[in-house]
């Protein structure tokens, strides 16, 4: 049996693994991250825990204040192990589907039965296997990055969610470079990419900023922003 000890070097392992990726930054690292992600799982919930991991009750708070009902159909992308979505279940949702790259986390998910349907799959600027309007809401916490889910998927998330219908979506301040600390972790090719491609759908009037919180020690002592986006 694992003791404290060897659980604590194995959390930092972990993020030390991803930290690892994400320095690195290059084009395509979909399966090194996929398989990073299966690896953790057995720990993820109660590493994130350790960490007292803002994002879930933070998505299920925006989205309920932005929503006039409880049963609209909700993806969570870049799902992992169902954190954010028993946060939505919690909050009163009910109508909710997964997506994610890591299929280990995605069958440590389905054992929670919070979601609908699960898919194994990657996110970025691939058509996601959804018909145009499928989705009311879609969130995103914790998963947009370098060598994560790319700011491309916004072009794919206004296909997929309805007119008049929200994304919430959470991005670390060191990616895109507005803090100090981390510096390791910036990149200005992420940072770039997230600045133009929400100014493109900004000005072709594909969506429109609903909010944008600053959510500091969104993850142990990383600070996030978390944005509300309507899409019309
Ligand atoms: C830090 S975890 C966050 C998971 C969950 N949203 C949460 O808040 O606990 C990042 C998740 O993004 C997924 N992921 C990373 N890159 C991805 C991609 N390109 N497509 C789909 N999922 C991806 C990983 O497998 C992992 O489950």
């Amino acid at each position: 049996m694992a003791t404290t000890c060897d659980r604590e070097v194995q959390k930092s392992n972990y993020l030390h693994s991803v930290s690892g990726l994400i320095k690195q930054d290059k084009d395509d690292q979909s399966q090194d991250i996929a398989r990073l992600y299966d690896d953790w799982t057995t720990s993820y919930d109660e590493d994130l825990e350790k960490l007292t991991y803002k994002g879930p009750n933070q998505v299920a708070s925006i989205l309920a204040e932005c929503s006039d009902s409880k049963d609209i159909r909700v993806l969570d992308c870049g799902s992992g192990t169902g954190l954010v979505g028993e946060a939505l279940k919690d909050a009163g949702f009910t109508n909710l589907y997964a997506v994610d790259i890591s299929q280990k986390s995605l069958d440590i998910a389905e054992k929670k039965g919070i979601y609908q349907k699960l898919v194994c799959d990657q996110v970025g600027k691939e058509r996601m296997p959804f018909i145009d309007n499928e989705f009311d809401a879609l969130v995103c916490i914790g998963c947009l990055g370098p060598s994560h889910i790319s700011p491309v998927a916004f072009r794919e998330w206004v296909r997929i969610v309805k007119p008049g219908g929200v994304t919430v979506f959470s991005v670390r301040h060191c990616y895109l470079q507005v803090t100090q600390g981390e510096e390791e972790l910036h990149s200005e090719r992420f940072a770039d990419n997230f600045n133009e491609i929400l100014e493109e759908l900004r000005s072709t009037k594909k969506m429109e900023i609903l909010t944008k919180e600053n959510v500091p020690n969104f993850m142990g002592n990383s600070h996030a922003f978390v944005y509300a986006m309507k899409v019309l």
